[in-house]
């Protein structure tokens, strides 16, 4: 796992920096403490027309740390605050070790769950092993069902798509989706939801560095009126080492950045087919910052331009 702790109060500094620079930010983006009041803002799952927050939550490998009691605590205040800030989605699967587990353990421990929209994945071949599977997670996670179910990289998905047209009848869960990531089998995926008309939701990765979606699933997504979940907002973390020693550019003020993190994540949300976003992170100090992505204004066509020609410079 990727540290970012030694960055904080780089960004805490250039932060002031911004904010002192002839009142620039003043005028233009709310202070932090305006943001932690504002609403996220939501986006409508096509196919429902049910709206969520536009800012969900990733738990691989932040999460996996069911056997340290002293971790869980840190990992409850973490889904505390992306709770208490208006968070939607929060995304697992059998996969991420003992992600499951903990979130169960995060859950017990929160009297309110806010907006909570749960997601998990199927991650297995074969039909009575998947049902094992997500049965598992539901007595992992503590409840009896599930708002989305996804196939996790699309491991045996005709198969698994029968139960969840099923399940999905029967109650067990709201919504079906697919996942694939890091730009992998978009061909098949393009091919799967052309056909299939059951895929409520699909997860792809999409940021500044990885924008290979924009040409096809995305556009595709739309059409289909699917809606869309990005992974791997800061390419699993990379992103904030390639910006470790820059400063903010002096024109993010304008779209209500106070720090990269919200940067990476207002170029992902501006993008017009996407539903959510799903960083991870480990730290409550990062999840406050993510969590400023999701109110106030976000790059218009021009900026986001300009957000993609900035990091080709890095
Ligand atoms: N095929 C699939 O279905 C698939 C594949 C990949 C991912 N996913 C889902 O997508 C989620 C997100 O992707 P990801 O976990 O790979 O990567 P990510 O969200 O792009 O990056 C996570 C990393 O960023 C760091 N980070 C988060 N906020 C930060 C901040 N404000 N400042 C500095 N560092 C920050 C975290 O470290 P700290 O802990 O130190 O904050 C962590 O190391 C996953 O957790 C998973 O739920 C699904």
């Amino acid at each position: 796992m990727v540290m970012h702790g030694k960055d904080s109060p780089l960004r805490l500094s250039r932060r002031r920096f911004l904010q002192g620079a002839a009142g620039l930010v003043g005028a233009l983006s709310l202070p932090v403490m305006g943001q932690s009041q504002s609403k996220l803002i939501e986006r409508p799952i096509p196919v429902s027309g049910e709206t969520i927050p536009i800012l969900g939550m990733g738990t691989w490998q932040t999460f996996d740390v069911a056997a340290y009691p002293e971790m869980v605590l840190r990992r409850t205040e973490v889904l505390r605050t992306f709770l208490e800030r208006g968070g939607g989605m929060v995304d697992s699967s059998p996969m991420y070790g003992s992600s499951e587990e903990t979130l169960g353990l995060c859950l017990e421990r929160l009297s309110d769950r806010g907006s909570l929209f749960t997601a998990t994945k199927v991650w297995t071949p074969m039909r009575w092993l998947g049902i094992q599977q997500m049965k598992q997670s539901m007595q992992l996670w503590g409840d009896d069902r599930f708002d989305l179910m996804q196939i996790h990289n699309m491991l045996d998905w005709e198969t698994h798509l029968e139960t969840l047209k099923a399940w999905k009848a029967e109650g067990r869960i709201r919504y079906i989706g697919i996942t694939t990531s890091h730009g992998r089998r978009h061909e098949a995926m393009e091919k799967a939801l052309s056909r299939e008309a059951d895929f409520d939701f699909v997860q792809l990765t999409y940021n500044l560095l990885d924008r290979e979606a924009e040409d096809r699933l995305l556009p595709l997504a739309a059409d289909r009126g699917i809606a869309v979940i990005i992974n791997r907002p800061f390419r699993g973390g990379d992103m904030f080492d390639l910006v470790e020693e820059k400063a903010l550019p002096g024109w993010a003020a304008e779209i209500g950045c106070d720090n990269w993190a919200q940067f990476f994540l207002k170029f992902i949300l501006s993008h017009p087919h996407v539903t959510c976003a799903i960083p991870a992170t480990s730290r409550v100090d990062h999840m406050q910052e993510n969590m400023g992505a999701g109110v106030g204004p976000l790059p218009d066509p021009a900026t986001r331009r300009r957000m993609i020609d900035f990091m080709q410079t890095i």
